[in-house]
């Protein structure tokens, strides 16, 4: 009997010093220290003793239990500690990292071009004016003299809507709104979407125009040249070359397209002007009379120009962009350049 516990006492020393982990000292403890385990049953064997043999034996089985009872308990303790310091350790937080910014949002190169040419003609006394996208055949063409059936109407690629509505395909019709409400002197500059059926590196189905209106007594061609040369210098840069070509629009005569020297080569012919030196950014001219008269103005009185350009061609130009489609893809690796 002693032998055996003097035997358990020391496997149950090796078992728990080799154990790991919380489960395994628990495992040691249900073995020999449960209802039904090993030094449970050792005592259980007691009574079986002579009486002389009981006392000795007895304290032998109190010590080993308390032994194996105490070495345990330190072994647990010891077990979630180490835990504890693992844990701890695993959550630490490095007060020293540096912090995470918030990504900030940048304008959308549109966005930027049309704040910069607003900007540009507010310095020339020009007021911002709106319409609506969706709009009437009458105030897109009509009033603009695109008589129906006119084969200039071909030019825009409508999307109709039903009936006589359709998504305005240019930004003029904001001149006929304009004069509508507004008796001369009229300066305006219309920033707007705008809509054709058309899809290409360099023509988007939706695209962004700024239209510009200016009616008074006395305006000419020249003050129309003036005002677009003070406006290209401003956005490209003194200096840029300004050239007026002879154009048609149904709504101006006469009319002009007008171009600048080519901002990538300087004007010497590269790809992007296609050899010619020049760029054109946008289509001007006079008011014409007939259009006056869909809005009660006497073109004897007064006279006018107005002019429209495309801002996707002019974002292009001004920060190298090769193909339209990445001003709506939304790309942010692309978006966050500007
Ligand atoms: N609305 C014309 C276009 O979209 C541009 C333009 C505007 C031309 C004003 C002359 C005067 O092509």
């Amino acid at each position: 009997m002693q032998k055996k516990l003097e035997q358990l006492r020391n496997d149950a020393l090796k078992a728990i010093a080799s154990a790991s982990g919380e489960e395994q000292l628990q495992g040691i403890r249900v073995r020999l220290l449960g209802r039904k385990g090993e030094l449970t049953a050792l005592m259980k064997g007691l009574g079986a003793l002579s009486p002389e043999e009981r006392p000795s034996i007895g304290q032998l089985v109190n010590s080993v239990r308390d032994n194996i009872e105490s070495t345990l308990e330190a072994a647990l303790n010891a077990e979630l500690e180490r835990v504890k310091c693992e844990r701890l350790q695993s959550e630490k937080i490095d007060v020293t990292l540096p912090g995470r910014n918030a990504q900030v949002g940048t304008k959308h190169p549109v966005s930027l071009v049309v704040e910069e040419v607003c900007e540009i003609f507010a310095g020339l006394g020009f007021s911002v004016a709106e319409g609506p996208e969706i709009e009437h055949d009458w105030y897109n063409f009509e009033a603009l003299n695109f008589p129906p059936e006119h084969p200039a109407r071909d030019m825009q690629d409508t999307f109709f809507v039903e009936n006589d509505l359709l998504l305005r395909t240019h930004t003029s019709p904001v001149q006929i709104r304009t004069m509508l409400k507004q008796k001369p002197p009229v300066r305006i500059i219309a920033p707007g979407t705008v809509y054709r059926c058309d899809s290409d590196a360099t023509h988007s189905p939706m695209f962004h125009q700024i239209e510009g209106l200016m009616v008074d007594k006395g305006v000419s061609f020249g003050d129309l040249k003036g005002i677009l040369t003070v406006f290209t210098n401003q956005l490209f840069g003194q200096n840029t070359g300004v050239r007026l070509r002879p154009s048609f629009f149904p709504f101006t005569e006469p009319s002009a397209e007008v171009d600048i020297a080519c901002v990538i080569c300087g004007g010497k012919g590269c790809r992007v002007c296609k050899n010619s030196g020049w760029l054109e950014i946008l289509g001007a001219g006079m008011v014409d009379p007939e259009v006056y008269r869909h809005v009660n103005y006497d073109p004897e009185d007064i006279s006018g120009f107005a002019f429209g350009m495309g801002i996707e061609r002019i974002a292009m130009l001004k920060y190298g962009i090769n193909d339209m489609r990445l001003l709506f893809e939304n790309d942010v690796r692309f978006l966050r350049q500007f």
